[in-house]
């Protein structure tokens, strides 16, 4: 049983805390009512609702589709279902880049209308006058550097990131500079291990990493991956903690059966 269990509602001043007590924090995405409900009540620290949704909810080949509204629809449905978790929300592509006026409205609009907790952006120093602003108005910013996935066009490949030393310097620069502007909390994704490790030590602030090794301060995955609904996507940082493919795929072959028999209904399940 998990010590934090104790703690009502998981803050930002709490995941402060549990990394000054070298209390590691878990975090995975959600996106809909249902799972989010299971998965508070399993005492998650963070729930993440990730612009992922664009890949694994509606089938998108990238995360750039995804929209404000869209984004507004998963979180809300989150957020109904959790007590506990801090519930985190990307901002997605296209809402905050080159405008921070822009950014502040949807940030706004995020915590307006769908109560989520705080909000996530991607990129360092381009997007800092963003970040700056949000943070001015009070809602609680995570940042998230390394592999992000809405610059997917600029890197061209999904493999690891900050492997030169040009990058990685970039990187730890822009770690500080998110820290020194007020981040609560940062995400590093698909980084070298001893990077990240870095990275997690200098700053004070908590560093989740995925696919950043295990000197980090969290951890997170994409719910579906770690479920094991998905059979195309296996990166070496991903375990799977459940084979749903293979139970999903026995029960539907199952009821299909049944039905195709009339073994479904029984004389029980009838009125
Ligand atoms: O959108 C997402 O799921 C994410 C995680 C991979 C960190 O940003």
């Amino acid at each position: 049983m998990s010590v934090h269990k104790e703690y009502k509602k998981i803050t930002t001043k709490r995941l402060f805390d549990m990394k000054q007590a070298s209390e590691k924090i878990a975090m995975l995405t959600a996106y809909d009512y249902t799972m989010a409900k299971i998965l508070d009540a399993s005492g998650i620290d963070i729930i993440l609702v990730g612009d992922s949704a664009s890949n694994v909810m509606a089938g998108h080949e990238t995360t750039l589709p995804i929209t404000l509204d869209q984004m507004i629809y998963h979180a809300s449905s989150v957020v109904r279902a959790s007590n506990r978790a801090l519930v985190v929300v990307d901002l997605p592509f296209g809402t905050y880049q080159g405008n921070s006026r822009k950014a502040l409205e949807s940030a706004i609009r995020i915590m307006k209308e769908s109560g989520g907790h705080a909000v996530k952006l991607e990129g360092g120093e381009e997007i800092s006058e963003s970040v700056s602003r949000i943070l001015s108005a009070g809602i609680p910013v995570m940042g998230h550097l390394g592999l992000t996935p809405q610059s997917i066009y600029k890197f061209g490949t999904y493999t690891v990131r900050a492997k030169e030393e040009k990058e990685a310097d970039k990187l730890i620069k822009d770690a500080k500079l998110l820290e020194k502007l007020g981040v609560f909390a940062l995400v590093l994704e698909k980084i070298p291990a001893k990077l990240a490790t870095l990275v997690a030590k200098e700053l004070k602030i908590p560093v989740i990493g995925i696919g950043a090794g295990s000197g980090v301060d969290g951890q997170v995955l994409v719910m579906h991956d770690m479920l094991g609904m998905s059979k195309d996507f296996s990166p070496r940082f991903l375990r799977r903690y459940a084979d749903l493919h293979t139970i999903m795929d026995k029960a539907f072959a199952q009821y299909i059966a049944d039905v195709k028999s009339v073994k479904f209904p029984d004389e029980k399940e009838q009125y």
